[in-house]
């Protein structure tokens, strides 16, 4: 067969589907596509602040400084609390109320396009941070939305048209959190005993200057860095005293996945997930964070002897990059700075530095969650799908790369619906068949590897798990127990060979919402698609 053979079969394939693309209604571009540069005078703001990107110079390495980019925040209106600053190159952390409504003016300083996207957050696409709204350097847009989300963490960066992934990579993102009534109910550890841990992989020059992709191979996997940076900083050391803590987990790594895990073999403790807590506490033996993932922990101290260490670690697992011969992996090794996807490494050392008395109490039950089911879908039998493939240096979904402002039939959802959703690595009738990744080692054909698939707009619920392709069994043994399933989603980690089902309300807001790999060097080279919610 051909490769024209193939992408007929493939182009039929999907119009069965009723997925030829069109562009959506002039009205729709005409009144949404606006950037929003005023603020609108019947809105009241509870909270209001500035961000601004700019380039910085920031200490990160001992020795010479990096130059960055980076979020500064000031706030204009509202709580102090609101805007707490953080090191090295990371954005403000906002912190914000369920029910709050806010104000932000993005002021962009740098010398490209930028806007921001809120990640995790329930927003009318006017306040989404949509690609197709980026201003230039000098340009302001105004967000104005309602804090919809429960308590949780969420974060927000750069969602420029193909240069998500340089700009998030130079330091464009930073974390909010939220908090309402039933969580302050809670008691949670808060203060100094609530801390923000964000997990990033970069690379430096000898002249402490960040060193991103060489060459076209590299960007097909993603960008993997041999330093770990935690809050902004290396070999981060974290001091703690003899109690429990929460850590609000977050990995902002462009293709980095880990494999959470105590050095000790200390089971893990969840309590939330990307979208919020959980019902109850839940206890892992490691857990997977996939690029954009947020877990939070709970990790108690207690009885632990003042001046020793816990290290968090990552822990080796395998699988979720293509398969491919002895000379191609040397290859990929040297490529990722010699931390490959799924080596192990330790990620953040926690000290402990004081003895104190006492500690407060894991909850046994957390938060009520609004229980969607099989019952609440509107179309149990016709699932939305989201088949995500790579070949010929092509990274689409659905058989199509990113469109700014086109949808296929299959992308238009109806507002105030729960749907089904299929997420799944599409072969076609290829498999692995011509072999593509094998011998020779070219990068055209058909590859298999895990993808963060990331959905806007409201958070999804995890409805099934399959394996469907037992050759991927053995690389999905080391990581299948690390998935959390009970929890709110905006990201889920697709294994090859895996298909994922979700279960998500696309309430409130119409407009044009994306859906892509957050996979930061796949984003930018297509794989992303937008729905049309009417
Ligand atoms: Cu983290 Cu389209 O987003
Ligand atoms: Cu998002
Ligand atoms: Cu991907």
């Amino acid at each position: 067969m051909t490769v024209h053979d193939y992408k007929r079969r493939k182009f039929l394939q999907y119009a069965a589907f009723g997925t030829i693309a069109a562009a959506l209604p002039g009205f729709v571009l005409a009144e949404g596509g606006q950037i929003n540069s005023v603020p609108s005078a019947a809105f009241r703001p509870d909270v209001e602040m500035e961000i601004t990107a700019r380039v910085a110079e920031v200490p990160i390495m001992p020795g010479a400084h990096t130059s960055v980019f980076k979020y500064y925040g000031k706030l204009l209106k509202g709580p102090k609390a609101a805007l707490t600053t953080m090191p090295g190159y990371l954005g403000p952390m906002l912190n914000l109320v369920q029910g709050q409504k806010v104000r932000i003016f993005f002021y962009n300083q740098l010398p490209e396009p930028s806007v921001i996207h809120w990640h995790g957050m329930h927003m009318p696409q006017k306040a989404d941070g949509h690609p197709m709204y980026a201003v230039q350097r000098g340009e302001r847009i105004v967000y104005e939305f309602e804090v919809k989300n429960p308590a949780g963490t969420n974060w927000y960066h750069s969602h420029t048209h193909e240069m998500t992934a340089t700009q998030v990579y130079r330091g464009l993102a930073g974390l909010i959190t939220i908090t309402d009534e039933q969580e302050q109910k809670l008691g949670l550890p808060s203060g100094e005993f609530d801390i923000p841990i964000t997990i990033q992989d970069r690379r430096f020059t000898t002249s402490n200057q960040l060193q991103y992709i060489h060459g076209m191979r590299e960007r097909m996997m993603g960008f993997l860095g041999d330093t770990i940076l935690v809050n902004g900083q290396a070999n981060s050391v974290i001091p703690v005293k003899t109690r429990a803590y929460r850590l609000r987990v977050f990995n902002g790594s462009n293709s980095r996945i880990y494999k959470l895990g105590w050095e000790d073999g200390t089971p893990l403790i969840a309590i939330g997930t990307d979208g919020g807590l959980l019902e109850k506490p839940e206890t892992y033996p490691y857990i997977m964070l996939a690029p954009a993932e947020r877990v939070e922990l709970w990790v108690d101290f207690s009885g632990r002897k003042p001046g020793s260490d816990l290290v968090l670690r990552s822990l080796e697992h395998h699988g979720t990059m293509p398969h491919m011969g002895g000379g191609m992996r040397h290859g990929m090794g040297m490529m990722s700075g010699g931390l490959p996807q799924g080596e192990a490494f330790p990620i953040v050392k926690f000290h402990i530095a004081k003895k104190v008395g006492d500690s407060p109490k894991l909850p046994e039950t957390l938060v009520r969650m609004r229980s969607l089911t099989e019952q609440d879908i509107s179309n149990p039998d016709r699932p939305v799908p989201i088949a995500i493939s790579m070949q010929h240096m092509a990274l689409q979904l659905n058989g199509r790369s990113f469109e700014m402002h086109e949808v296929m039939d299959i992308e238009r959802i109806p507002v105030n619906t729960i749907q089904k959703i299929r997420i799944f690595n599409d072969h076609g009738s290829m498999g692995g068949g011509m072999g593509g990744m094998r011998g020779g080692g070219g990068m055209g054909m058909m590859m298999s590897m895990a993808h963060p698939i990331h959905l806007h707009g409201q958070q999804f619920k995890i409805l099934s798990r399959t394996l469907k392709d037992q050759d991927s069994g053995d690389g999905y043994a080391t990581v299948r127990d690390g998935f959390i399933g009970s929890g709110w989603k905006d990201t889920v980690l697709v294994m090859p060979g895996e298909e994922v089902e979700i279960i998500k309300p696309f309430e409130d807001y119409t407009g044009l919402f994306l859906y892509h790999c957050h996979n930061l060097e796949h984003e930018d080279m297509g794989m992303m698609r937008n729905f049309y919610v009417s």
